[in-house]
């Protein structure tokens, strides 16, 4: 198991992406392909940045990128990709539908690989993912455009077949993606909605 993380991290350190984690989005978008050219895309939970980037490359130069994260990322600009603009912020926040909105109304995509402070305890770490994982569907059910996508990380546990049903509600088709680079013995899961039915 160790290999195979050492083997994704040092294939994030050549492809120069700051975080091992951009194959949990790359292997879905090789599949599913969500993300399209000149799409506005949601990134939350965007620190160190390797979404961010990948997603600005298959949106091309037509696209947007817009990051939240409660940590600090330096501005990067990549040649022939999106514009990436992140903020820094909780999504938790009141306000951050209005702070998101004062640079883009509606998106194309929402993005979550947002993840909890883990505690050891693995019921507190699944209903803290999955207290995320409901927020990043309120926004998304906000800020989507009609026949918009969304693939957002949750672990898996508890109350995780209710949280598919809630999404299954608001998208056409509903995947449950389990990335190769994720670890196995991980309980982390991509749910992907395709289609958003405003
Ligand atoms: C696994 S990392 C994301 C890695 C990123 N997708 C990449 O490829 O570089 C998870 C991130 O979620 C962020 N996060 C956790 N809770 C958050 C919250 N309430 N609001 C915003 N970001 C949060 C953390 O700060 C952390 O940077």
């Amino acid at each position: 198991m160790r290999k195979v993380q050492d083997y994704y991290y040092k294939k994030a350190k050549k492809d120069n992406y700051p975080a091992r984690s951009v194959y949990k989005l790359e292997e879905a978008q090789k599949k599913y392909r969500f993300i399209k050219s000149g799409d506005a895309i949601l990134d939350f939970g965007c620190y160190p940045g390797s979404w961010s980037i990948y997603a600005a490359r298959a949106a091309g130069p037509q696209g947007l990128v817009l990051g939240v994260d409660l940590q600090e990322g330096k501005k990067v600009s990549i040649a022939n990709a999106a514009e990436i603009i992140w903020f820094c912020d909780d999504i938790m926040a009141d306000d951050i539908v209005g702070k998101v909105q004062e640079i883009r109304k509606t998106f194309r995509v929402v993005l979550s690989d947002i993840a909890p402070r883990t505690s050891g305890n693995k019921w507190v770490d699944q209903q803290q993912s999955l207290h995320l994982a409901r927020r990043v569907l309120e926004l998304a059910q906000k800020l989507l455009k009609n026949g918009g996508n969304f693939y957002v990380k949750v672990f898996e546990g508890e109350d995780f077949r209710e949280f598919v049903d809630s999404v299954r509600k608001s998208f056409k088709t509903v995947k449950i993606v389990k990335p190769k680079s994720s670890r196995s013995e991980s309980r982390e899961v991509f749910v992907l909605g395709v289609g958003f039915k405003d």
